[in-house]
């Protein structure tokens, strides 16, 4: 039986479907773009504007109420959190393959590889970035606020493990 979210679901995979594309296109990109390039860069453009910010914020006012209600109830707030932690071990993985790859050469490194290596350091830098974002200002401030200084120091030598 299929899922009741399908719907929601289904949008998605069209997302990523252009979001591939989207990058391909970045990734393929020459100094003189034909007319067929061209055509598809101002479809992305009309995609992102016009499809993507919209469902974004359709999400805002429609899916996330619902979900805080579901989640405070059933879930687990901090589990988008920790799937960023799944992503972020993935994306130094892959950096650090390239890095290592780069510092153990012995002759001139590849365009390809330089690539590569460019385009792990922007997604984990990215990836990164926005996580510390969340932390700080989804997670932080409430320990700032409803815990006492002890309570929070108690808290940081967990993390710390000593
Ligand atoms: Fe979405
Ligand atoms: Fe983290």
């Amino acid at each position: 039986m299929p899922r009741k979210t399908e719907r929601i679901r289904n949008h998605h995979k069209g997302i990523v479907k252009s979001l591939k594309a989207i990058v391909r296109r970045a990734d393929t990109l020459t100094s003189r773009p034909g007319a067929a390039v061209r055509k598809a860069l101002t479809g992305d453009i009309e995609f992102l504007r016009n499809d993507l910010t919209p469902h974004a914020e359709g999400e805002e006012r429609g899916l996330y109420p619902e979900a805080d209600k579901l989640i405070r109830k059933y879930g687990r707030p901090t589990a988008t959190m920790s799937r960023e932690h799944v992503h972020l071990k993935k994306e130094i993985a892959t950096y650090c393959r390239f890095a290592q790859r780069i510092a153990a050469a012995k002759g001139p490194v590849p365009a390809a590889t330089r690539t590569a290596f460019w385009k792990s350091a922007v997604r984990l830098e990215f990836l990164l970035s926005v996580h510390l974002e969340e932390e700080e200002e989804d997670l932080l401030p409430f320990f700032d606020k409803y815990l006492s200084q002890k309570e929070v120091n108690a808290v940081i030598e967990k993390m710390h493990g000593h």
